[in-house]
């Protein structure tokens, strides 16, 4: 039926005919926010190109979980900023580790209760050099991050985090087969009952700038196209997805989120487990350059980016707006 006797603006008219028939909703538990944790006390330092967002010693991280919980947030991403580095990475997965540390005060907190307590699982910012696994000389000049000797370091940091009280542990450095290694290592331990949420899907992408300088994780050399996707390529995405749900992933991350909307879009038509997207820290950043600048609405522009990944498909969004949209949202 066409015009006049279809007129879509009909339910268009006001706000309430709006409300009735709108399509996609977007509710704070649905959101992930990611803390940054560092040494010393009473430490609360912005972070240059991202406004809003800070390193947070381990006793201001645990008021900001108290902020995050009252705001009705579903969880907590959390990273670390270690006093030292090395080759081995060993602040990833020391028992004194700073995530360590910073879950095992968050876990006696009222607010965690009410928060899903998801820790990173990557080596890059612990690593002398930053990448995200071993690094090993080829020949002079020549270096390659080694997957399999990695696994091992990567599954004793998801049982150490999970030891500490993570609620879900999230590997994030695309080495093949970790997502088997970490479930074996956390069945070994006793940690059968901790879910895996898989960054499967993880493309190697500019967005990524900012959140470099948050967590202090550049690479020293080379870059991450190795072991990170080509963002062209959306079908080995789906077989990243496809193997780490063979290898016992419980959960899937999408990430960049608004530069690869049909990616998570592709995503969830294929597999019926829970996505979520990460909306990095440049997709973060330009927006906030942007509204620095009074060239977009703040908020109308921050919900319609996080309505896009909804849109697209994902059951749930970590965000560096988590708070602020929570708060659009009360
Ligand atoms: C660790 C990791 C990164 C991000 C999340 N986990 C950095 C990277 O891969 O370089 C990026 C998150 C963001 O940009 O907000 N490997």
């Amino acid at each position: 039926m066409e015009y006049p006797i279809t007129r879509l603006r009909r339910l268009r008219r006001t706000e309430p005919l709006r409300n009735l028939v709108r399509e996609t909703h977007l509710e704070p538990g649905a959101l992930i926010y990611p803390l940054f944790i560092c040494e010393g006390e009473a430490v609360r330092r912005e972070i240059p190109s991202m406004p809003g967002v800070f390193n947070l010693s381990v006793d201001e991280a645990v008021k900001e979980a108290e902020a995050v919980a009252s705001l009705g947030i579903g969880g907590l991403l959390l990273f670390g900023l270690p006093a030292a580095k090395d080759e081995q990475a060993s602040g990833a997965w020391a028992e004194d580790g700073i995530v360590q540390r910073g879950l095992r005060a968050l876990k006696i907190t009222a607010a965690a209760k009410k928060l899903v307590l998801i820790a990173d699982v990557c080596l890059c910012e612990y690593t002398s050099h930053g990448h995200c696994g071993i690094v090993k000389q080829e020949k002079e000049g020549a270096f390659e991050v080694d997957n399999d000797s990695s696994l091992a370091l990567l599954s004793k940091t998801a049982v150490s985090l999970a030891d500490a009280g993570a609620d879900i542990v999230a590997p994030s450095d695309m080495m093949d087969g970790r997502v088997a290694a970490i479930r074996d290592h956390l069945d070994e331990e006793g940690h059968e009952q901790t879910p895996i949420l898989s960054y499967a899907s993880k493309f190697a992408s500019a967005f990524y700038g900012p959140f470099r300088e948050a967590a202090d994780s550049a690479p020293q050399f080379g870059d991450r196209r190795s072991y990170q996707m080509d963002g062209a390529n959306l079908r080995e995405a789906m077989r990243e997805i496809d193997l780490d749900l063979a290898e016992g992933a419980d959960m899937i991350l999408m990430k960049p989120a608004m530069p690869y909307l049909d990616v998570i879009r592709a995503a969830r038509e294929r597999f019926d487990v829970p996505i979520g997207a990460y909306q990095v820290s440049g997709e973060y950043s330009m927006l906030q350059a942007a509204f620095a600048k009074d060239w977009l609405d703040p908020e109308r522009a921050m919900m319609e980016s996080l309505l896009s990944i909804r849109r697209a498909g994902a059951g749930f969004i970590v965000t560096y707006f988590a708070k602020d949209a929570a708060k659009v949202l009360a």
